[in-house]
């Protein structure tokens, strides 16, 4: 491409960007009219600050029985890993739009699962209600029948699994919830087995639940957990030789914790692929105030110090391991309803996704795909939420180089950028908390090396020519309800057709020459696809 048209099209982005900056900002309204901030985001185009999977998006199913309930009122249903109606039609389509969806199996009662074993003559049923026991359930199994129908559909569905092994088999927990012993590997031996036997993939193996620190119900003392994931992997090692891809060993799936953690690593060493940990940053689901939490950019924005730990102890650990966020559910026991499976979870959820992208994380898992109140899919009908739609938009725009990004103006916009995924050009994600003012954005890229035309033998090159373009994706509450579990697309609402497909996600094409506008309370992503920066490259 020639220099002419390149200086060209630069001339007119900072053509694009004089005028914005000169343009008129209204004052914050008093009378409650809507308002508009002006604010820059200001993307690094030099270097990216972090790398994420291809597959960054993963979300969870869990163990719960329909007997689950929180604070009185029961929200799995039938979406447990023993129960899920795996013909479901949009459950299959949802899973499929990914080409793939990560999906981690595991949760609280994985630590209590017994698998089914060929020639095992106990009865192998769910698990039982028992008062007694922290979370009411006892000693479920997994029927090998079910463990087939689950790995039948995940492979129609294009899924990579994540599974979640009981690492308390063989231990002895003390009334204060202090595990002792080794880690008796044969049950699991004999899952992983009779898995490459029946040649089903597993992508990974995740090592225990929330046994990590203090621990939940049961903890395990870092040196012994890091004692069992190395016999782990080399149970994996063993039974995988000669194949061409060798499933990664994951662990701990528990609450960051500054000594446990970097204790684990260090004694793992490399034979811990991935260190896992979960987010549940918003306290209990049955919190009132979960709302305000959520629209706080400050109480959004205080598990960056997580984010930043974990990454500091990677850097320092002389080990290849990296980061996952394995569970997150924002508010724990089963999120809250009208909450967590509404449009103002996404404020939460993308800020999440945005944040831990930024700190090198890999992949993150969101609880849950299905069930409790926190699901991408609505637990009782399978409809995408909300939530759904924001995964997939990011899934499909957001790649895997992060850019360092500022955002100046208002502490209410987050801004995250990534190169462009499966296209050209940057992708630049705005969050406006507020919910009185309209942001008119600017955008200042350092280190932009070509601006590109789309077509190099077009000329002359102007905005209106439609040679450069930007493509945006305005994501809005239906009826302006925060609550709703509606999300609009560009003004639409986004909604599965009549047999059961998932909407295309199109974005509505922009005049470069404008400040990006986004709304009160809504979400956009920006794709700017003729930006070229040294990162992207
Ligand atoms: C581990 O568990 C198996 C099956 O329950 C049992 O047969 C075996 O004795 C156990 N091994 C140890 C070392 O306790
Ligand atoms: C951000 O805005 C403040 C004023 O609010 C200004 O002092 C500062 O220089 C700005 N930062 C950048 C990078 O322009
Ligand atoms: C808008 O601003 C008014 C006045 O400051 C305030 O009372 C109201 O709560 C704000 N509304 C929203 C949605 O933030």
């Amino acid at each position: 491409m020639g220099s002419h048209a390149s200086h060209l099209v630069l001339f007119l982005w900072l053509y694009y960007l004089a005028i914005c900056g000169s343009k008129f900002v209204a004052s914050q309204s008093n009378t409650g009219a809507p308002a508009v901030v002006q604010g820059t985001a200001y993307i690094s185009g030099t270097v990216s600050v972090g790398t994420t999977d291809v597959d960054f998006i993963c979300a969870t199913l869990d163990w719960w029985p329909p007997q689950k309930c929180d604070y009185g009122t029961c929200s799995w249903s039938s979406a447990s890993l023993l129960n899920l109606d795996l013909t479901d039609i949009v459950l299959l389509n949802a899973i499929k739009a990914f080409s793939p969806l990560k999906i981690r199996m595991g949760g609280t009662l994985q630590d209590d699962v017994r698998y089914q074993t060929v020639g095992d003559q106990t009865p192998c049923t769910g698990f039982v209600q028992n008062s007694a026991v922290p979370f009411g359930f006892t000693q479920g199994c997994l029927p090998m029948a079910r463990w087939d129908a689950l790995n039948v559909f995940f492979k129609q569905a294009g899924a990579r699994i994540i599974f979640g092994l009981n690492a308390l088999t063989g231990r002895t927990v003390g009334s204060d919830g202090t595990a002792t012993g080794a880690w008796n590997s044969t049950n699991a031996e004999s899952l992983i087995k009779y898995t490459i036997n029946k040649g089903y993939t597993i992508d990974g193996w995740e090592f225990g639940n929330e046994l990590s620190g203090s621990g939940i119900v049961a903890s395990v003392a870092a040196d012994q957990y890091a004692a069992d994931t190395i016999s782990l992997q080399n149970l994996v090692q063993k039974h995988y030789r000669g194949f061409t891809l060798t499933p990664i060993v994951l662990g701990p799936g528990g609450f960051f914790d500054a000594t446990w953690f970097p204790e684990y690593i260090q004694k793992s060493h490399n034979s811990l692929q991935v260190v896992t940990h979960h987010i549940y940053n918003l306290g209990a689901g049955v919190d009132d105030h979960l709302v305000d939490k959520i629209l706080d950019p400050n109480y959004l924005g205080g598990e960056s110090q997580t984010f930043s730990s974990l990454q500091t102890i990677l850097k320092n650990s002389g080990t290849s391991t990296v980061a996952w966020v394995g569970e997150a559910g924002g508010a724990y026991n089963s999120g809250h309803n009208h909450v967590t499976n509404t449009f103002v979870f996404s404020f939460w959820y993308l800020d999440q996704l945005g944040m831990a992208a930024s700190f090198d994380t890999k992949t993150y898992c969101r609880q849950s795909l299905i069930g409790g109140n926190y699901g991408l899919l609505n637990t009782a009908t399978f409809v995408p939420n909300p939530d759904y739609y924001s995964a997939l938009l990011f899934h499909r725009l957001m790649g895997r180089k992060v850019l360092a990004t500022t955002f100046n103006g208002t502490n209410k916009v987050r801004a995250y950028t990534h190169c462009a995924q499966r296209s050209k050009g940057i992708t630049l994600l705005l969050i406006n908390l507020d919910g009185n003012n309209t942001a008119q954005v600017e955008v200042s890229i350092s280190n932009v090396i070509v601006t590109q035309p789309l077509n190099r033998n077009s000329a002359p090159l102007s905005a209106k020519s439609g040679d450069i373009i930007r493509e945006e994706y305005h994501l809005t509450a239906a009826n302006g309800d925060l609550q709703s579990q509606t999300v609009l697309l560009n003004g639409k609402p986004l909604t599965v057709d009549s047999s059961g497909g998932i909407p295309p996600l199109l974005p509505v094409r922009v005049n470069p020459s404008q400040p990006v506008t986004v709304d009160p309370y809504s979400i956009v992503f920006v794709h700017f696809p003729s930006i070229r920066v040294p990162a992207c490259k």
